[in-house]
């Protein structure tokens, strides 16, 4: 049994995680979570009071941070404005969060020597050719296209650093993208999953051609959970579950499941600097570590979202109107 400082434990994926590791694990688990728009208790509720703890509080609060840290065995820093679409109107919160916010936790890290897995993303890669054979390894150069994936790939390489120069024992994970249930209705999948269920029609940004490499939330936590118990300290692992798919694919996918016409979707505004296209190979995890995902099959796992999302509208409808207005604003 291990103590745990889980941030952004309230948002999709770090909530997930938590859920995970109560289930798969007798790790006991401290949440951090500033609660931003993206943060929701909603999303812990039910788990037991004796293994989860929360704390309200902000990832770049150093006293706050340095007392956390120094009560765990591990942290696993998943806390960050994770964006995209937001940080073209408003890269600030991504500049304090992801580079400052990681740097407070790397510092603490470093004082009282805990362990740190830090949680990344394949966006820091750059983008890829729709032909091209080759995917995102560990050793692709960084080229990140927007101020979210440029701060992410920024906190990479202060984990980097506090490793090489400072001994602090962290690992890395770049992973694809993720979907399943908890997440924000700002993101592709939910957006248009919960507009369809409130009688709008999804929106589909320029021709839809850009690839996606999805991967459900449970095998992004059960990849963590390999990492932080068999991974080398200092190295970076990729996760991905071999999902790609272009987003015109996606949109036509939700509506059948969703008994609506393949073609009932509108095109609108594409987002700027979109990056076409993300793929991971997953090898040296795989190999290494032997993990592998156990959702195999996409359209069953978007089948079972959809469901969760129609049967969870109390956990998102709070958010959908101020999300709408703002992508409104946007023409999107
Ligand atoms: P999210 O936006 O759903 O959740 C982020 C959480 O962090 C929220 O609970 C929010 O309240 C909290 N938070 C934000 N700023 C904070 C601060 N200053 N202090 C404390 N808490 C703060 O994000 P997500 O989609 O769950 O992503 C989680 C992590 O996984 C991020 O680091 C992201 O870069 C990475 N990631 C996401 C994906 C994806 O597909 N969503 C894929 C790969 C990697
Ligand atoms: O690749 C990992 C990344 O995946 C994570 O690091 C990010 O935190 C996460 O948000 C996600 O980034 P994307 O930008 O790929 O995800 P998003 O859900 O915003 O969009 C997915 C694709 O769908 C993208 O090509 C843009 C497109 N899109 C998005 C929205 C919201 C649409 O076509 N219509 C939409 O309404």
């Amino acid at each position: 049994m291990a103590r745990l400082l889980v941030t952004g434990g309230a948002g999709f994926i770090g909530s997930n995680f938590v859920h995970y590791a109560v289930e798969h694990t007798d790790h006991h688990l401290t949440v951090l979570d500033k609660l931003t728009y993206a943060g929701n208790r909603e999303s812990l509720a039910g788990l037991p009071e004796d293994r989860v703890s929360f704390v309200l509080g902000d990832i770049a609060d150093a006293a706050l941070v340095d007392d956390l840290v120094g009560s765990v065995d591990a942290v696993v820093h998943y806390a960050a404005e994770s964006h995209n679409d937001n940080s073209l109107s408003d890269p600030h919160p991504f500049l304090h969060t992801n580079l400052v916010g990681s740097f407070t936790l790397l510092e603490a890290a470093r004082r009282h020597s805990v362990r740190l897995h830090h949680i990344s993303t394949d966006e820091v890669y750059g983008d890829l050719e729709l032909d091209d054979p080759a995917r995102f390894t560990e050793t692709t150069p960084y080229n990140p296209s927007s101020p979210y994936s440029s701060t992410k790939a920024g906190s990479d390489l202060l984990v980097r650093a506090w490793v090489r120069s400072f001994g602090v024992e962290a690992t890395i994970s770049n992973c694809s993208n993720n979907y399943g249930p908890y997440q924000h209705v700002e993101k592709f999948i939910p957006r248009q999953i919960t507009n369809i269920l409130r009688g709008v029609r999804p929106k589909l940004y320029g021709e839809g051609r850009n690839v996606r490499d999805w991967i459900h939330a449970d095998d992004h936590s059960s990849a963590v959970l390999t990492i932080l118990e068999k991974g080398r300290v200092g190295e970076t692992y990729l996760i991905g579950a071999d999902g790609e798919k272009d987003n015109k694919t996606v949109i036509e996918m939700i509506l059948t499941l969703m008994g609506q016409p393949a073609d009932a979707f509108d095109h609108v505004t594409d987002r700027a600097g979109h990056d076409l296209r993300y793929a991971i190979d997953s090898t040296k995890l795989r190999t290494e570590l032997g993990w592998r995902p156990h959702y195999q099959d996409f359209e069953s796992g978007l089948a079972a979202t959809i469901q969760w999302y129609r049967d969870n509208e109390s956990w998102w409808a709070p958010a959908k109107d101020a999300t709408e207005a703002f992508y409104a604003r946007l023409g999107q």
